[in-house]
């Protein structure tokens, strides 16, 4: 990935080369992106820089992946990823501006866009803007392969529903007492919401695969047991030095140091979810169904 200019108005200039790009006419595809929904019951597990390395690795592999920071309360996918935008997905919503402005091209595979504060804006939209805004995003989901959703910590009605209406939901946990208390409460909650999705738990920070492992299991024994929710174990990142060195640097793991433990661990992760891809993916679009939400 080629380190973006920092000038506001190259920027600019960039989102509107992009433009030319992203509205091309691409070959139509038999089906929606899959949504992937990333959340966590404590906060600083490590989501955003799952999110932002599982893209890029995405995207190496060819995917065509949005990366959406669907967390509310704290975005900052745009500092992680060094990029500069001035609008965000709440714009779109707005109507102020089209998602082709918003959405930051990484390269020609990733576009970043930027957290969607006062998301619920969307309710005060006329049937025209409304209807204009879904088969616009309705139209990014046709064009791209993978949604990947960095959702905020927590039990929080936003996380619900991107959670609710995301096709996979990819928890993650550390393996503190106190992450893993956290991720259980949160299966819990989405135990008694009428639709889950297909969860898979992510275990960052493990000291050995050993230990993530028999955490995957803890939890999902229990989960199974007590809640009835079947949870897959969707693989464990060691601790590594370099995750938060690459943090400092704005440069994901997967880019500075592609060979370092967490970044093999990203791409076992990567396969697993195109592996996982059955194409079995519920309609209508994932906007569309979001937005039922928000009402
Ligand atoms: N595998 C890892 N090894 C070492 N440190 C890690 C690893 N993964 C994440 N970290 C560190 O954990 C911290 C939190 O990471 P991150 O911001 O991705 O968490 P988060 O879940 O998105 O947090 P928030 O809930 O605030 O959005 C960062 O400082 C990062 O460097
Ligand atoms: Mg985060």
């Amino acid at each position: 990935m080629t380190a973006l200019p920092t000038d506001q108005a190259t920027d600019l200039r960039r989102l509107m080369a992009d433009h030319e790009t992203a509205v091309r006419p691409i070959a139509p595809k038999a089906r929606a992106a899959q949504v992937i929904a990333i959340a966590s019951g404590k906060g600083g597990v490590g989501k955003t820089s799952i999110a932002v390395n599982l893209a890029v690795t995405l995207a190496r592999r060819g995917q065509r992946v949005v990366l959406i920071d669907a967390d509310l309360g704290t975005a900052n996918i745009d500092v992680a990823m060094n990029v500069h935008s001035t609008h965000d997905l709440s714009h779109v919503i707005t109507g102020e501006r089209s998602l082709v402005e918003v959405a930051v091209s990484i390269d020609q595979n990733l576009s970043v866009i930027a957290g969607a504060s006062g998301i619920a804006g969307v309710a005060d939209l006329g049937p025209f803007e409304r209807q204009r805004l879904l088969e616009s995003l309705g139209r990014l989901e046709r064009e791209t392969d993978v949604i990947l959703l960095d959702c905020g910590a927590g039990i929080s009605q936003n996380v619900l529903a991107f959670a609710q209406t995301a096709h996979r939901l990819l928890l993650v946990t550390t393996p503190e007492p106190t992450a893993i208390a956290d991720v259980y409460a949160l299966v819990k909650v989405l135990s008694r919401t009428p639709v889950t999705p297909p969860i898979g738990l992510v275990v960052n920070c493990a000291m050995s695969i050993r230990e993530g492992r028999s955490i995957s299991e803890r939890v999902s024994s229990v989960a199974a047991r007590f809640l009835s929710v079947a949870i897959d174990d969707f693989g464990q990142i060691l601790r590594d030095e370099n995750v938060p060195i690459s943090i400092r640097k704005r440069c994901p793991v997967v880019s500075l140091v592609p060979r370092c433990s967490a970044a093999r661990s990203v791409a076992i992760l990567a396969e697993r979810i195109l592996s996982g891809d059955d194409g079995a993916l519920p309609a209508p679009g994932f906007f569309r169904k979001l937005f039922g939400h928000f009402y």
